[in-house]
């Protein structure tokens, strides 16, 4: 019986570290980059401003969250504003998302609130973006760092055929 207590601590120790991990990922450049694509079939035309993007954000850190000036907070890999895109404690805002939602691991539905927030305002919606990736000379060259060209959506959407 003893035994099996001391069997158990570490065991349970060890799996309250890993249940942390799980909630929280911070993530290399070019891991992102093939997350993007073969996950979330990302354009790789405007791929390095979203990797840009992300690193003067949130420094790829998908539980980041910044406390802004007025009272809003930022949350997550895209650090979308409370204040606007989403709402703390409910489901709220224009991607009608719980904030606290886009701070855990699961970065698919950070996504579709990005891509809706870059298609009504734009990439200069981010203050990262604006500051560090507007000037293309600025921009990650994924192509060579990542080997963009070798990656490729792993599962082709119908009717995305013969587009990529
Ligand atoms: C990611 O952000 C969280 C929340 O700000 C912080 O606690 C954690 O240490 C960060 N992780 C890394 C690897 O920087
Ligand atoms: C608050 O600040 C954030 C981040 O700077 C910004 O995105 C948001 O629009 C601001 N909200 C208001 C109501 O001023």
């Amino acid at each position: 019986m003893k035994a099996l207590w001391l069997w158990l601590i570490p065991v349970s120790v060890l799996f309250l570290l890993g249940l942390e991990q799980v909630e929280s990922k911070k993530y290399q450049r070019c891991e992102l980059t093939r997350v993007l694509v073969e996950n979330y079939n990302f354009d790789k035309t405007f791929l390095s401003n979203w990797i840009c993007l992300v690193e003067h954000e949130s420094e790829l850190n998908t539980s980041k969250i910044t406390p802004k000036e007025n009272n809003s907070k930022n949350y997550g890999l895209f650090q979308i504003n409370s204040k606007n895109y989403c709402s703390e404690g409910r489901k709220g805002g224009q991607c009608n998302k719980k904030c606290e939602d886009f701070s855990n691991d699961d970065i698919g539905d950070d996504i579709v609130c990005a891509k809706m927030i870059q298609e009504r305002e734009g990439f200069k919606y981010w203050k990262g973006w604006d500051r560090f990736c507007r000037n293309p000379q600025n921009l990650p060259n994924l192509r060579v760092a990542c080997n963009l060209r070798s990656l490729s959506p792993l599962r082709t959407p119908r009717g995305f055929l013969g587009h990529g």
